[in-house]
């Protein structure tokens, strides 16, 4: 108990509450506008196909089935399946001034976080590393090629990623959420993947697929993986999915 009281977890907790007297504390002087969606003009572009959202699937039953599964079979997902998936994490369904809003709760609407996607197997798209570009329902390829056993080395070799048809890996954009919640604001970026990866691990039972969050990895190596800097921008979260063995 003393020793949780000088850990760097209680610090963050209880320096990060907001108290109805006073101000939280905040060192971080301030923050340009950082960028709202990240895109990498110069990559090849894979159109996603339109998802098919008209198949009726029963929520109750989906909240009862949902598991975390690990066993998933060498077949390939269908661009379909991947579609939902994606739309299921960060389909777009409304549009308010500048915000896109998504099937995903996000704190001041920021969604502080990129979608990147580890393509093993699924009809139509090239094995590889992409970005999903959210306004535009669109993979950015930034590598092609095989790449499980990176992916899975770097998640302490575990055999669900390895078997994964698809592996969804989020980076959280620091300084989107910090720009207007500060110090805070790394509760709420937890929060938001929380509730993105709830969508696609429902989206899965629905689609009769396997799914599995994950949050055991060494953080250095997926970043290098991804290129991006593990500073402003870090992997925090990923789900793996594929057709269920
Ligand atoms: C934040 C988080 C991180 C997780 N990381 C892993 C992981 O690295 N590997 C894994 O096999 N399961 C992981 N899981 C899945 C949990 O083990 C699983 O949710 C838990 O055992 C409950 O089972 P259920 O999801 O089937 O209900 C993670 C779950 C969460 C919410």
């Amino acid at each position: 108990m003393a020793k949780y009281k000088k850990g760097l977890a209680f610090r963050y907790v209880q320096e990060t509450k907001y108290y109805r007297e006073r101000s939280p504390r905040d060192d971080l002087g301030s923050i340009p506008s950082p960028e709202r969606f990240k895109t990498y003009r110069d990559a090849e572009r894979v159109q996603l196909p339109q998802p098919d959202l008209t198949e009726p699937a029963n929520l109750w039953e989906c909240l009862a089935k949902r598991r975390s599964e690990r066993n998933t079979s060498q077949d390939p997902l269908s661009g379909q399946e991947l579609a939902k998936l994606l739309w299921a994490a960060q389909g777009v369904t409304a549009r308010a001034g500048m915000y896109l809003l998504r099937t995903a709760p996000s704190a001041g609407a920021l969604y502080p976080f990129e979608n990147y996607i580890y393509v093993d197997r699924v009809e139509g798209v090239p094995q590889g590393i992409y970005h999903f570009d959210v306004a535009e329902f669109a993979l950015e390829c930034l590598q092609e090629g095989n790449f499980n056993q990176q992916i899975t080395a770097a998640s302490l070799g575990q055999p669900v990623v390895r078997k994964a048809a698809v592996v969804i890996i989020w980076t959280a954009m620091m300084l989107r959420c910090m720009v207007k919640y500060r110090e805070r604001a790394v509760r709420y970026i937890a929060m938001d993947l929380g509730h993105v990866c709830q969508n696609v691990q429902l989206a899965a039972t629905a689609l009769g697929l396997g799914s599995c969050p994950i949050g055991a990895f060494y953080d250095n190596e997926l970043n290098e993986l991804l290129g991006v800097d593990g500073e402003e921008e870090t992997v925090i979260y990923m789900v793996t999915a594929g057709k269920l063995g």
